[in-house]
Parts: C-alpha cells; structure tokens; sequence
C-alpha cells in the first residue's frame, strides 16, 4: 500500500495521465473557487471583446487545488495555445528566450513553481511581461551590447505554492493574483461525484461526502482517495462504493476521521509531546518529524489552520483546544493557561 496517498505533491506518470483525463477544460465545468471564477470570467470576456490577450495571472494556494488546471482553462476559453514550463527548468536566460520565441500572439505561458526561477531570468520577465520585448547581450568584452527581441503579447500565468516567497517587482507586473483556497465538503464531492462517472463507477451520495469530508480540502487527494476506494470496491467485488466501503479503505489507509493523514497527526502529536503544544517554530517541526519546511509551510500547516487544529503565534504554532479532543489527549493544564 502506498503511504504517501496524502503526503507529497509528487506525481508519478500514471497518475500525470489519470490527472489529465479528470481535468475540466471550461470554466464553467471547473467546479468551486466561485468567486474567482466570477471574476476570471469578467476579465477573459472583456479581454476578448477588446482582442487583447488576457492581463498576466498569478494563482497561488497548496498543492492539488487546481492551479495547472485552472491555468489550462483559462487558455481554452481564451482559444490560445497553452504553453507550460516550470521554474526549476529554466535555468538560464536563453532558455527563457527559446521559450518565448516560441509564442504566438495572445498565447498563454504557463509557468508553475515560479518562486524558483532563477534571478537573471525573473528580471528578464519583467520587460517580457510590461511591454513584450526581452534584451539579450550579445558578444563579450567590449564588443558586448544588448540586442533587443520584440516578443508577441502574451499572457502570463504563473504558478506557486509559495505566495510570500515572490519577489515584489515579479509579483507587481502581474494584473491579476488570485488565492486558490480549500475547497468546501459539497464542492469536493461534486469533483468526486464528477471523477466516477469518467471512471465508469458508482457512488453513494453519502459515500461522496465522506469521502470529500476526508480528502484535506484538496481535489487531488479526493482524487487519489477516490481511486483507492476503486480498489477496495474491485476486489470485495461491490459495484456501488458506499459509505462503509469508504470507511474501511480510509481506515486501512490510515486517514483519519478528521481527515487527518500520518504527517498531520505525527505534527500534532510532535508538538504535543514534545513541545507542550507549542507554540513551535515551523524549523524545529521539519527536523522533528522529518519532513521538508517547504512541505510543511505549503500543505500541512495550512490545512491544519485552516480547520482550526493549529493557531499562528508570533512564536510559533501552537495545538488548539479541537485538536487535543480530537486527538482525546487531555490537555497539558500547566501550559494550556499560560
Ligand atoms: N476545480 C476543479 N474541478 C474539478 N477537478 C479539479 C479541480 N481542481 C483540481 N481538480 C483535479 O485535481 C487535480 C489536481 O489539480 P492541479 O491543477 O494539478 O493542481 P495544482 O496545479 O494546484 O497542484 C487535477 O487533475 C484535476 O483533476
Ligand atoms: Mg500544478
């Protein structure tokens, strides 16, 4: 069984391929983040009508809500290509170059992690992204000068799971930033109701719910869990996955019933016993239960705020009052009244 259902980003091919067979390519079968698709869909028709490209777009939240998805219908309702890259990738300016000199009018780039692009090449986005040209130096020594590459108007759409790790001039050349945020019970079960009929098979209502109930807030992990419930289904021989089945499979896979995956209790439980509760540093937690900061600050420490079973301090985190009873540890006196 694999242990990681819930705990990395990290996709092998299969699921690339799965992933791209689930993905919604209009807007209006992308189902949650309601208000930002309202307003999406005011930009994309305006930008339209004035055949324009769509102004540059930077999405940023957890991973597995959406992000590349979004980004990808964007460039279909706008009946562009759709260009992809990641950060990581580029490595030098000509890289960018290459890629950009590659744009046709009104196409979008996309490029996910751009929290890590390389500084030259960032600063090289700056006069792409305000007014489509890029200057390149050619020769070196004396005979070196800056030769300037028109580009085609293009739409930018980057990608990071790191908000606040943007730099301020990157962050600025963008007309539109949205926050992808957790999605609610019913959303995820619309996504999960949405994944079984592509897989051929059924599911309860209330198995849905449990299930989304379940999935961290993230339509990749419903996803993922969905397939895994598949599974169980297959080999018990059940053609309709209702709740009890869900709950078994979650049981085994050893999710929660808050949802909670290994590394969120191992979070809780580290803080809790080592460190009264808190409040604890994001640093000392990594070392602790041997994960990387950037996982933690990007997936775990947000959904566990977010429903309320971790608080942001000035010093640190601490475990919340829900969390210990959850949890049914009862609560370090001492500390808590401090
Ligand atoms: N709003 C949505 N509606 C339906 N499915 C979604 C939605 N958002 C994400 N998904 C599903 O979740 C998977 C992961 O989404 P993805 O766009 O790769 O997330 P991110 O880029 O933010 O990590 C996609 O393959 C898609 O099937
Ligand atoms: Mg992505």
């Amino acid at each position: 069984m694999n242990d990681d259902v819930l705990n990395h980003d990290i996709l092998d091919s299969d699921e690339i391929q799965l992933e791209q067979s689930l993905r919604p390519t209009q807007l209006d079968q992308y189902i949650g983040q309601t208000q930002l698709k309202a307003r999406l869909s005011v930009y994309i028709q305006a930008a339209k009508q004035r055949e324009e490209p769509l102004d540059h777009v930077l999405l940023y939240g957890p991973p597995g809500l959406g992000k590349t998805t979004l980004a990808a219908v964007i460039a279909n309702e706008m009946v562009v290509n759709f260009r992809t890259t990641t950060g990581p990738v580029i490595e030098k300016q000509g890289d960018l170059l290459a890629i950009l000199n590659e744009l046709a009018p009104g196409d979008v780039l996309f490029i996910d992690e751009i929290h890590r692009l390389p500084r030259n090449v960032e600063e090289m986005l700056y006069s792409a992204m305000e007014d489509y040209y890029v200057d390149i130096i050619v020769g070196d020594g004396e005979s070196s000068r800056p030769v300037r590459f028109p580009l085609p108007p293009f739409t930018l759409i980057g990608a990071t799971t790191r908000g606040g790790m943007l730099s301020q001039p990157l962050r600025d050349r963008f007309g539109i930033v949205e926050h992808m945020n957790y999605y609610t019970e019913q959303e995820l079960a619309d996504i999960i109701k949405r994944s079984a009929k592509i897989f051929a098979m059924t599911i309860t209502d209330t198995g849905a719910i449990e299930l989304a109930r379940r999935s961290h807030g993230t339509p990749r992990i419903a996803n993922r869990l969905l397939r895994r419930v598949r599974d169980f289904a297959m080999v018990q021989n059940k053609d309709v996955v209702d709740i009890d089945l869900v709950n078994y499979a979650l049981n085994l896979l050893k999710i929660d019933s808050a949802g909670l995956d290994q590394v969120d209790q191992k979070i809780l439980l580290t803080m809790i016993n080592y460190y009264h509760g808190g409040p604890v540093g994001v640093k000392t937690m990594a070392a602790n239960i041997g994960e990387e900061i950037d996982t933690i600050e990007s997936m775990y420490e947000p959904y566990l705020l977010q429903i309320g079973f971790l608080q942001r301090t000035p010093r640190g985190r601490v475990v919340t009052p829900a969390a210990y009873q959850h949890l049914q540890i009862p609560i370090d006196k001492e500390e808590g009244e401090k």
